[in-house]
């Protein structure tokens, strides 16, 4: 028996987190082992890229912290699914395509490299490929307002870097069938429904 693999992506404040864990109660309560997982990942791993966010560093140094993370984050996400659990993780391999190839748009474009396909790329040989992956689509804008009550924003938090993040989600969703867009400016029970009828589509 082998899990199925569900990714939540979007930008900060769609609301993934909230939703990701609703989805793994939904699913227990139908008799599924869920295992909930998310990144940056909870091993000394995530720990590093966690203390990274407040570090002056090179955005090469920032897109391998968050691979070396999924690296070893992908090998237990393996374990469970062969162990037969539901993996759901909110984040993982597409925030690097969007959030680094946001970041290193244009540095590689002088170098001749799309920085969202090489991303994209390097991802793929580290990962398990994700049977479903939920974007939760919303503006900057909106999702900020959500932010902005929980306190200091982060570095990843600006309205104008957001833009370009969701732009590459969006780039990313028309390249691969697995991803399905949902809109999040909605109510939470809305965004839910929708979620969970596109994860019964591929159960
Ligand atoms: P987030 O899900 O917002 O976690 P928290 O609630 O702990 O802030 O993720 C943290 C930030 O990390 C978020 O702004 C997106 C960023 N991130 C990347 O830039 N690249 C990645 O590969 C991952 C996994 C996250």
């Amino acid at each position: 028996m082998r899990g199925i693999f569900i990714t939540f992506e979007g930008i900060d404040g769609c609301g993934k987190s909230t939703v990701s864990k609703q989805v793994a109660s939904i699913l227990q309560e139908r008799g599924k082992e869920v295992y909930h997982t998310l990144e940056p990942s909870e091993n000394w791993l995530g720990q590093a890229v966690r203390r990274s966010y407040t570090e002056e560093i090179s955005p090469y140094t920032e897109l391998f912290i968050f691979m070396a993370d999924r690296a070893t984050h992908t090998e237990r996400i393996k374990k469970e699914l062969s162990a037969g659990k539901t993996v759901i993780s909110d984040r993982y391999c597409d925030s690097s395509t969007a959030y680094q190839g946001a970041l290193l748009h244009e540095p590689l474009a002088e170098q001749g490299i799309d920085s969202v396909e090489w991303i994209m790329k390097m991802n793929k040989t580290i990962i398990r490929e994700p049977d479903i992956t939920l974007l939760l689509d919303i503006s900057p804008e909106i999702s900020l307002k959500r932010v902005e009550g929980r306190g200091e924003l982060s570095k990843f938090e600006k309205q104008d870097y957001l833009e370009k993040v969701r732009a590459n989600y969006l780039r990313i969703a028309k390249a691969e069938s697995r991803i399905k867009i949902i809109d999040a400016d909605q109510p939470v029970d809305k965004v839910l429904a929708e979620v969970m009828k596109a994860i019964e589509e591929i159960l």
